[in-house]
């Protein structure tokens, strides 16, 4: 039985307001963000609007094929980076569990040569064995975000999500057309 942890859209806002808080307390302002696909594409453009920051970049690098099911490494299939040479860059992503996708992505980031890189993921497992910089709080259950509940009800239809019903109806129609 999966236990599932629900952000309402109010605490993701608290937690992207309280890592740009952190980052200013330290002097951290970066010249560009870079989003990992796709989790952290929103949590990246509420950052970005926030800082004023329209320098943004991606990664799409995929782990997790679903609920408590995932590839032994990330797999990468595109990197949109470029021009970030001798720039301070902030990674942004939704989560950290495992911590591989932000270890990955390090490592990926640091071949192009940027004077400082820094991580930010909203939640954090405990068990992560990387930790961002900046992360909200330290979450140990399977954590279902605003922007990837219809994944996970495709996955498993047992997600207790708002709206599931809807959505469940849908799939049905389009399985028949499609
Ligand atoms: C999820 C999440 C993080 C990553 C964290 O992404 O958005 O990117 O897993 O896991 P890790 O710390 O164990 O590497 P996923 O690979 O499922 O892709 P998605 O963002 O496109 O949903
Ligand atoms: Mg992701």
């Amino acid at each position: 039985m999966v236990e599932y942890y629900i952000p309402k859209w109010e605490e993701i806002e608290e937690g992207i307001l309280n890592m740009t808080e952190r980052m200013l307390s330290e002097d951290f302002i970066p010249d560009v963000i870079v989003a990992i696909l796709t989790g952290g594409v929103i949590p990246a453009k509420l950052m970005s609007d926030v800082l004023g920051i329209k320098n943004m970049r991606y990664i799409d690098v995929k782990f997790y094929k679903g609920v408590g099911n995932r590839e032994s490494k990330p797999i990468v299939r595109a990197v949109y980076v470029d021009n970030i040479e001798n720039k301070k860059v902030l990674v942004i992503d939704d989560v950290s569990d495992t911590g591989e996708t932000l270890d990955f992505v390090g490592n990926v980031i640091a071949m192009f040569n940027p004077s400082l890189v820094r991580t930010a993921t909203i939640f954090v497992k405990p068990w992560s064995r990387k930790y961002p910089d900046y992360y909200y709080k330290v979450v140990d259950k399977w954590i279902i975000f605003p922007w990837d509940k219809w994944e996970v009800v495709r996955e498993n239809t047992e997600a207790p999500v708002d709206k599931k019903e809807r959505f469940l109806e849908i799939l049905k129609r389009l399985r028949k057309t499609g």
